[in-house]
């Protein structure tokens, strides 16, 4: 059946995740994006405003708006950023099966569909905006807004998250939080030089670990922060007058997203477990 038939049909008011390439990164990222918003209401009660560069399907959306019911009486607003078009340098990244994938569900416009229909499960009461648009422009056309959480999770390649980074610097609030994803490995564990050289693609094997990681996220976290509290991969920066510095979610109660499926929710499960030790 086709995905727009089966949205119809087995999805109304249901969140559309059963998709191999629904949720792109580790599951268990989701948990502390939550948290994240927990942490920003012990330091701001009002509503908050969050911006979003990359969305895809909306599964990040639907962390977020699960942040928002959970500590914010599900008030606040959501603005998403995406083009929802083919991003990749298909001449650098030929091999990779899941960058055809992934264009291929941009290309026919799948994508964007499926993310209009899950942000339609969002609550009203939170305002969700989108802007179909690269982020540059989208950077070009703020002229004074603020937020209060920046998650910057679009192109990984190196020039482009410096860039989404660089911009999102003028656009925070004071306390706010600038975060993002797939920052596997932080600079100082990986061979830097490989990384140089491989700026421009997506997802590499590092030389000395043997481990997978984005080096366009990577370099550009440490360009601008240098080293970053991270959890799962996901990592987070509070500005405070004119410094970045690390926040804590040790803790934060942990909420696992409601929209998530049993594979999903198990994987994410698993992971904290793994992981709950060494939560900062
Ligand atoms: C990794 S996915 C986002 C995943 C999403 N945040 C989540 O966790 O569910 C990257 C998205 O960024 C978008 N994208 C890539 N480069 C972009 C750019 N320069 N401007 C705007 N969107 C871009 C792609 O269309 C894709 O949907």
């Amino acid at each position: 059946m086709k995905i727009s038939d089966q949205l119809k049909k087995d999805y109304e008011k249901k969140p559309f995740l059963d998709h191999k390439r629904a949720v792109l990164s580790a599951p268990v990222r989701h948990i502390f994006m939550i948290s994240t918003i927990g942490f920003m209401k012990s330091i701001k009660s009002e509503n908050i405003s969050i911006l979003e560069i990359g969305s895809w399907f909306g599964a990040s959306t639907l962390s977020w708006a699960q942040g928002l019911k959970e500590y914010y009486d599900s008030k606040g607003e959501i603005n998403c950023v995406d083009a929802w078009k083919p991003f990749f340098e298909l001449e650098e990244h030929k091999e990779e099966e899941y960058v055809a994938e992934m264009e291929k569900l941009l290309e026919d416009d799948t994508v964007f569909k499926i993310f209009l229909h899950n942000i339609n499960t969002i609550d009203n009461s939170i305002k969700i905006n989108y802007f179909r648009q690269m982020s540059n422009e989208f950077f070009n056309s703020q002229k004074s807004k603020k937020y209060d959480i920046i998650f910057i999770d679009a192109d990984h390649t190196y020039n482009s998250v410096l860039n989404d980074i660089k911009k999102s610097l003028d656009l925070i609030n004071e306390g706010g939080v600038i975060c993002g994803d797939d920052l596997n490995m932080q600079l100082c564990e990986v061979d830097k030089i490989n990384a140089k050289e491989n700026h421009n693609k997506d997802f590499i094997r590092d030389i000395k670990t043997g481990r997978n990681f984005h080096p366009g996220v990577t370099l550009a976290v440490d360009e601008i922060f240098g080293n970053v509290n991270s959890w799962g991969g996901f990592w987070a920066v509070q500005k405070v007058g004119d410094k970045w510095v690390n926040i804590s979610l040790k803790n934060i109660p942990i909420v696992y997203p409601t929209h998530f499926n049993d594979d999903l929710l198990l994987r994410a499960k698993e992971h904290y477990s793994d992981i709950k030790e060494e939560i900062f």
